[in-house]
């Protein structure tokens, strides 16, 4: 029996997983059944990216264990370190981050591994592969923003948490605990969100018992599309192309004229405000209030442009999503607008990695099937008489 083609597979289950859940309805995410607002304020990144890989919150040993654990890993080895320098300035990060997480392959024979899937891989060689993937995910990123300037990388901290030392890395000095806590969040909220294309692709690739860096690198891949992850980073431009709230209205309808998108807008599972947006936009009102400041034009600019996208386009379901207010945020921090998509990365790595350990945990090699819509009995012509 042939199915009917479905475009982008809308609607199709292509897995059965205990990992995350979305209710698009009523703007619910939950991890392992703990609703993100609830991790977003009470978790560390650390704990989210256990409980993702293993299923359950762990004990306050078992924490412990894994952040130093993922803190050792951290440093990268030197050979590593003379591979981004040989890439050119320009490379965009999720390149950057593509190529270099490709090659922990060879600089991590074991991570190009033969799977047998026995029990012990998953408590053993998956585990430690995990982590390492992991750890070298936010020394990379913060690595590149110093190489493609010209300057020598700041090295790592062992006594930082996962955040805090991106933000160490990024600018020399101790982080600050506000900006630490935020970062966090941001990390917990993109950790994981059900099958979306990157995840896709991860347990596509890990299907065909690939190495674990080739899964994580082609996720990444995948991520660095505007339509996925690399959204954020056009939000922020097309905010300050917007310039000023009074902008918003003509600016939008403008795009919306030309059959332009609006970047950070819609959602092919939401149809309703992203739940991770309205955290995020929560925390950055939070921040604001607690530095006793006034909301940034950017913020302001952004919240004139979702009351107009509110009630252009939100009969069509479409509201901001993750991506509409993280990029604001980051660039606070310090982070250039071309690293957004990368922090997104680093932070789903977990949910990659959590997905590759389901995929193979009860492995089928994913080959779909398609319809054919070509020709049929054509005769070759030799190039001469063409
Ligand atoms: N701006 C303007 N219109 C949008 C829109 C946006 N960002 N997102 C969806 N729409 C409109 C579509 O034009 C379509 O309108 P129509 O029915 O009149 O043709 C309708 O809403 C349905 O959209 P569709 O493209 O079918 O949804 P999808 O599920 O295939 O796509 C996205 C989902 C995310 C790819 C899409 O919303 C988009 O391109 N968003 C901008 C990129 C972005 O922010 N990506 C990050 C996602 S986390």
């Amino acid at each position: 029996m042939t199915m009917a083609y479905v475009p982008g597979l809308a609607g199709i289950p292509a897995t059965e997983s205990a990992i995350s859940y979305i209710d698009g309805q009523e703007g619910i995410l939950s991890y392992r059944g703990y609703n993100i607002a609830e991790l977003a304020e009470h978790s560390s990144f650390e704990e989210t990216a256990l409980l993702l890989l293993t299923g359950d919150l762990p004990s306050e040993d078992a924490l412990n264990s894994f952040s130093s654990r993922l803190a050792d890993n951290r440093r990268v080895k030197y050979n590593i370190r003379e591979l981004m320098m040989c890439l050119p300035a320009t490379t965009h990060p999720m390149n950057m981050l593509q190529t270099v997480v490709a090659s922990l392959a060879s600089f991590y024979p074991s991570t190009d591994y033969n799977f047998k899937l026995k029990d012990e891989d998953v408590n053993g060689y998956i585990k430690d592969v995990s982590e390492k993937i992991l750890a070298h995910m936010g020394t990379l990123v913060a690595m590149w923003e110093h190489l493609r300037n010209g300057y020598d990388p700041i090295p790592p901290r062992k006594d930082l948490s996962y955040a805090g030392n991106i933000l160490y890395m990024l600018n020399g000095n101790d982080p600050d605990p506000d900006w630490e806590r935020l970062l966090d969040a941001c990390l917990i909220l993109h950790a994981e969100h059900t099958i979306n294309a990157s995840t896709f692709t991860a347990i596509v690739t890990g299907s065909t018992l690939a190495n674990p860096c080739a899964v994580v690198s082609a996720a990444i891949g995948s991520l660095s599309g505007p339509l996925h992850g690399a959204a954020n980073e056009k939000v922020l431009a097309m905010l300050e192309e917007v310039g000023r709230p009074e902008n918003a209205r003509h600016y939008i309808e403008q795009r919306l004229l030309n059959k332009e998108v609006i970047w950070g807008m819609g959602h092919r599972e939401y149809k309703t405000k992203d739940p991770r947006a309205v955290i995020l936009q929560k925390l950055i009102e939070k921040h604001v209030i607690s530095k006793g400041g006034k909301l940034s034009r950017l913020f302001e600019t952004a919240i004139a442009v979702e009351d107009v996208c509110k009630e252009l386009l939100g009969h069509k379901g479409v509201y901001p999503n993750v991506d509409f207010y993280s990029g604001i945020l980051y660039k606070e921090m310090g982070f250039h607008p071309a690293s957004f998509t990368s922090i997104f990365a680093i932070a789903r790595a977990a949910g990659w990695l959590a997905h590759w350990r389901e995929q193979l945990t009860n492995n089928k090699i994913y080959r779909p099937t398609q319809v054919y819509v070509g020709d049929f009995d054509r005769q070759y012509v030799p190039c001469n008489q063409r």
